[in-house]
């Protein structure tokens, strides 16, 4: 049995070193979504694709228990809306931090290194509404962990956007703090600084070849052929460089030159605009995996910063103010399906989502002997599409190049789908609508008619209480065979 050990140990320790080799690679796990994945098969997913932290946008208690003892690093965000009762009085802090922190780090075996106070508080889009909040807001969170004895292990920031620094000469040495809230990012910056915080920035090139019609699309890439931006001896040849550089003087014009800095959200979506593809975001994502596996910093900061991408899936209920693309920045699709080939640094391509349970093999589609020209087929196709997800049908999207007939054939199943198939949901569009089990999508795989995630098994599968511990045993007898069978194969 002794040898058995030993092999057992040696098995342990050469998985374990493959896992090292891959770490520093975080991602965001949104849930905005209609049909979310389970949260033990995105911790899974995180797991096999080498993804050791992760970004929460609150601590979603489902979200919290499938992180327990997963070797996952977390910080966990708390939403815009809740600052200015954290702001109002520590107490509220100390709330929060004993219920979602203390609680998940104690019990539940939740690895949380950061809080997330808000998040993009700053945004000019939001006209104030969290500028006077979001500084007491964190320094009450900060208290309140140094109050539960936790001040030394998890640390509270604020992911701020890209637009709190600014640059007077068009040029990352002219970096500032935007001139309205400059006071404030200075306080906020020392306090950060003062507690051994990091500084929290999200950072988008993507965002920028939008704002912009004059940006190069080269510039916006690590590998482009951009021609390079000249900053005194530095020369630019990609936007993230420069923008995060823009921050480093920023910092350093106001003391502030050690602070560290961690990428809160970077990414590319795939869908709902013309700049949208998956060749576009692998090639962004491509560019930057190579920066992070390579451990590259910036010319005016070397050490390179801990980074999340954004984000891990995609989300279907994501307001689409900003763009279509908004509902399509996962990495993989909604239900962990692969978009495109991606080495994440270990020479393996990304590995898909397992064990997820969808709905029938059946679509909503346009009856064959309705009438394109019906009138009141406008108001079907609107009513649909304020309901279900239609982004995919716009200019330039993966969609949108389908005549008339398959266009409302997928506007149709969109909400077919978002409302799980249900008698009547179908029917809702009366004789313009019928179900089929023939994919409407088979012969372009380029546009996805989506078949929704079956929700209510997995409710089934995952409820709390004695299953959880059934499947683990379940598991661990799974592993011992393995293991068996592995000491056979020596
Ligand atoms: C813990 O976080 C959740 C999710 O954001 C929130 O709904 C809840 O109110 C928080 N608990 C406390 C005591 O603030
Ligand atoms: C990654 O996936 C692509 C496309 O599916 C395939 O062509 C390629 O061979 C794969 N690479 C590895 C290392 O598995
Ligand atoms: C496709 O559907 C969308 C959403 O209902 C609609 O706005 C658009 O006009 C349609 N396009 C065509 C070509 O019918």
């Amino acid at each position: 049995m002794g040898f058995h050990y030993m092999f057992m140990t040696l098995f342990f320790i050469s998985i374990l070193g493959r896992r090292l080799r891959v770490d520093g690679l975080g991602c965001n796990w949104g849930t905005r979504a209609t049909h979310p994945l389970p949260p033990n098969i995105v911790v899974n997913l995180m797991k096999v694709n080498g993804f050791d932290k992760v970004k929460l946008f609150e601590a979603d208690p489902w979200a919290m228990q499938a992180l327990g003892r997963s070797g996952i690093q977390v910080m966990v965000g708390i939403p815009n809306e809740m600052l200015a009762s954290l702001a109002s009085s520590v107490r509220v802090a100390e709330e929060w931090v004993s219920q979602n922190v203390s609680y998940f780090l104690s019990q539940k075996g939740v690895d949380i290194r950061y809080v997330a106070v808000g998040n993009e508080p700053f945004l000019k889009t939001y006209q104030n509404k969290f500028t006077q909040v979001t500084l007491p807001a964190l320094q009450n969170v900060q208290a309140a962990l140094i109050k539960a004895g936790l001040g030394r292990d998890v640390k509270a920031t604020v992911p701020l956007n890209a637009d709190v620094y600014e640059t007077g000469t068009g040029l990352p040495s002219g970096g500032n703090f935007r001139a309205d809230i400059h006071t404030l990012m200075v306080s906020l910056v020392k306090f950060l600084s003062q507690n051994g915080a990091p500084l929290t920035i999200n950072i988008y090139p993507f965002l920028s070849l939008q704002a912009d019609p004059h940006f190069p699309v080269e510039y916006a890439f690590f590998d482009g052929s951009a021609s390079p931006l000249l900053d005194g001896s530095i020369a630019y040849t990609n936007v993230f460089e420069a923008n995060y550089d823009t921050l480093v003087s920023a910092l350093e014009k106001n003391g502030f030159s050690s602070i560290p800095i961690i990428v809160g959200e970077v990414g590319w979506p795939s869908d709902g605009d013309p700049n949208a593809n998956p060749q576009m975001a692998r090639r962004f994502y491509h560019g930057l995996l190579n920066r992070i596996n390579q451990g590259q910093g910036t010319p005016k900061r070397s050490t390179p910063p801990d980074i999340y991408l954004f984000a891990l899936t995609d989300e279907d209920a994501k307001s689409i103010d900003p763009g279509n693309f908004e509902r399509h920045w996962g990495i993989f699709n909604f239900d962990g399906t692969i978009k495109y080939p991606l080495d994440l640094g270990n020479g393996r391509n990304l590995t898909a989502a397992k064990g997820v349970r969808y709905l029938a093999r059946q679509w909503c589609i346009m009856a064959p002997d309705a009438n394109i020209l019906d009138p009141n087929l406008p108001e079907k196709l609107n009513f649909a599409c304020t309901y279900a997800d239609c982004t995919s049908l716009g200019f330039g999207s993966s969609c949108g190049g389908l005549d008339a007939r398959s266009n409302a054939s997928h506007a149709f199943n969109a909400y077919y789908q978002r409302f799980n198939q249900q008698k009547g949901s179908c029917e809702q569009f009366g004789s313009l609508s019928v179900v089929t089990k023939i994919d409407p999508g088979i012969r372009d795989p380029s546009c996805r008619y989506e078949i929704m995630i079956d929700t209510g098994k997995h409710e089934l599968v995952s409820n709390p209480g004695t299953s959880s511990g059934h499947v683990m045993i379940r598991g661990s007898v799974v592993a011992w065979w393995l293991f068996m069978l592995f000491l056979v194969c020596l």
